[in-house]
C-alpha cells in the first residue's frame, strides 16, 4: 500500500501534498510509486522558476540529501540555477547562504563534475568528495567549504534529458544524511531513483521552456502590433510601456493572482490599437477637437475591440475588453457604452486610471505635461466620478513604484522627433507613390 492515503484520488497539481521526507525509510516499490506521482505533478508546473525549485527540493527529499544544485544547459554551457543547503539555510538563512554561490557558468567538459555528467550523460555517485579517484580529471574545490564552514562529503550527480534525448541540465545532490544526520554515501537505490526522477524532470523542464518561448513570441508579436497604432498616435512607445506597468502595479496592489496580473500587463499595451483607424487630421490635431472630430476619435474603442474580438487566446480576449472599456467612467458618463460602477469590467477600470495618469503626466500633441501634484489632485478629485475610488487609492499607495516606472521610461525630445520624422517620411513616400 502506498502510505499517502489522505492524498489518494486528488489530482496531482501541488507537491506540498506529498510529504516526501518520509520516503527515506520506505521500501523501494513504495518509493517508486511515490516517484510516479511526483512525475505527474511536475508535468503540471508550467512556470520555469517554480518548476526548478520543486525539482531540487524533491530530488533532495527522495534521497534524503542535505543539499542540491540544478544546472541548465544554455548555449553549450551549464548555467547554475538553483541551489539549496538545508543545514546552511538553518544556520544562516537562505539569503545569506545564496551569497556564497555566484551565478556561475561552467563549460560542458571534464573540468567539473556537472560538466562531465552533461558530457557523458551518465550518473556519478561520489562517496567522498575529498578522496576522488586519482585518475579523475578534476578535484573537488574545497574553497566553498572553507568559506561556509560546511563539510561536503557525498555527492550524486545525474543528467536531465529532454524528450528528444538532448541534455537539458544536470541535477546534483549533496550529503546523504543518515538517521543521526551524519553524511554517508548515497546508496545504489538513490542513484536509480534520482536517475528516474531526472528523466521526468528533464521533460518537464523542456516543456516549460517551450511554453515560455511561445509565450514570449506571442507577447512580442502583440507588443509590436500595438506599436503600429502608437506610431500613428505620435506617442512614444514609452506611453504604452508605462501605462501597462501602471496597470500591473494596480492589479498587483488589489491582490489579483500572478497570472491575472501578467495577463493585464500584457493586454494593456493594446488598449489603443483602434487609433489605427482614426484619420491623421484628427489624431494629430495640435489643438482641441470639434464635436464631430471627437465622435470619430471616440470610435477608437469600438475599432480596437473589433480588431481584437473573438480570439480564444486569453490575453487577446482581455485586450479586446480593455480596448472597448478603457474610456468608460465610474459614474456612467464615459463611452462607448456608458457603463457605470462595477458593470465596467475590472481591467477597463484599471486601464482608465493608468491611461489618464499617463496622458496627463506626459506631453501629447494637443497638450503639455502636467506637474505630478496636479495630476494626483485630478485623480483624487475624479474618485467616484471618472474612476473606481478603490483603484485610485491603490494607485496612490503605490506611487513610489509608479515613479520608478516613469523614471525608467522617460520621453525624450528625440523620441518625439523620431516619430515625427518617421511619419512625415512615410507621408512623403505616400505622396511620391501617388504622384
Ligand atoms: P490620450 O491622449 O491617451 O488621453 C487619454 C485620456 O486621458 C483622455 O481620454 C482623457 O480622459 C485624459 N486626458 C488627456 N488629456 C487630458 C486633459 O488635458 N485634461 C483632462 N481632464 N483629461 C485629459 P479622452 O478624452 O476620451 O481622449 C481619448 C483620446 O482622444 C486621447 O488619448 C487623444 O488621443 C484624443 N484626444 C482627446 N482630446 C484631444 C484634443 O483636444 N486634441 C487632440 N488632437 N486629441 C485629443
Ligand atoms: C517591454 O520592454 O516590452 C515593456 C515593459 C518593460 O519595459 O519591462
Ligand atoms: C513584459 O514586460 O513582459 C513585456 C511586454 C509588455 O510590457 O507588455
Ligand atoms: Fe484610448
Ligand atoms: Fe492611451
Amino acid at each position: 500500500m502506498i502510505p499517502m492515503p489522505s492524498r489518494h484520488g486528488y489530482p496531482c497539481v501541488a507537491l506540498e501534498w506529498y510529504d516526501l521526507t518520509s520516503m527515506r525509510g520506505l521500501p523501494l516499490h513504495e518509493k517508486l510509486a511515490g516517484l510516479v506521482r511526483i512525475g505527474i505533478a511536475l508535468y503540471s508546473v508550467r512556470e520555469l522558476d517554480e518548476l526548478l525549485e520543486m525539482i531540487v527540493e524533491e530530488a533532495m527529499d527522495i534521497c534524503g540529501a542535505d543539499g542540491g544544485t540544478l544546472y541548465l544547459v544554455r548555449d553549450s554551457m551549464l548555467e547554475f540555477h538553483i541551489t539549496r543547503n538545508r543545514s546552511l539555510e538553518k544556520e544562516i538563512g537562505r539569503e545569506r547562504m545564496l551569497d556564497f554561490f555566484e551565478r556561475l557558468v561552467i563549460p560542458i567538459s571534464t573540468s567539473s563534475m556537472a560538466g562531465t555528467c552533461a558530457l557523458t550523460g551518465k550518473a556519478m555517485n561520489i562517496p567522498d568528495l575529498y578522496s576522488l579517484p586519482s585518475d579523475f580529471p578534476f578535484r573537488h574545490n574545497p574553497e566553498l567549504d572553507r568559506r561556509t564552514g560546511y563539510k561536503s562529503v557525498s555527492q550524486l550527480t545525474v543528467p536531465m534529458h529532454g524528450r528528444t534525448g538532448g541534455c537539458v541540465g544536470v541535477l546534483q545532490i549533496l550529503n546523504s544524511l543518515d538517521a543521526e544526520g551524519k553524511p554517508v554515501p548515497f546508496a545504489p537505490d538513490d542513484e536509480m531513483l534520482l536517475s528516474a526522477f531526472a528523466a521526468q524532470a528533464g521533460v518537464s523542464i523542456q516543456n516549460a521552456q517551450l511554453d515560455e518561448k511561445l509565450r514570449r513570441s506571442h507577447q512580442e508579436t502583440l507588443f509590436r502590433l500595438s506599436g503600429a497604432a502608437e506610431y500613428r498616435d505620435k506617442e512614444t512607445s514609452n506611453h504604452i510601456r508605462r501605462m501597462s506597468h501602471y496597470s500591473r502595479i494596480i492589479a498587483t496592489g488589489i491582490g489579483l493572482s500572478r497570472l491575472e496580473v501578467a495577463s493585464i500587463h500584457h493586454a494593456a499595451p493594446m488598449h489603443d490599437v483602434g487609433k489605427i483607424g482614426i484619420p491623421d487630421r484628427i489624431l494629430h490635431k495640435p489643438g482641441p477637437l470639434t464635436a464631430e472630430e471627437r465622435t470619430i476619435m471616440e470610435s477608437h474603442c469600438l475599432i480596437g475591440a473589433r480588431i481584437l474580438e473573438g480570439s480564444d487566446v486569453p490575453v487577446v480576449h482581455q485586450a479586446s475588453v480593455l480596448a472597448l472599456t478603457h474610456h468608460e467612467k465610474w459614474d456612467g458618463t464615459g463611452y462607448p457604452q456608458r457603463l457605470s460602477g462595477r458593470r465596467i469590467p475590472l481591467e477597463g477600470r484599471i486601464a482608465a486610471v493608468a491611461d489618464v495618469f499617463d496622458a496627463l503626466a506626459s506631453r501629447r500633441c494637443y497638450k503639455e505635461a502636467w506637474p505630478e501634484d496636479k495630476v494626483l489632485e485630478y485623480l483624487i478629485e475624479q474618485k467616484g466620478k471618472h474612476f473606481d475610488p478603490d483603484l485610485v487609492d491603490c494607485f496612490l499607495q503605490n506611487i513610489e513604484e509608479v515613479r520608478r516606472v516613469q523614471a525608467q521610461h522617460l520621453d525624450t525630445d528625440d523620441d518625439f522627433q523620431k516619430i515625427e520624422s518617421l511619419s512625415s517620411h512615410l507621408s512623403d513616400e505616400a505622396v511620391d507613390r501617388a504622384a
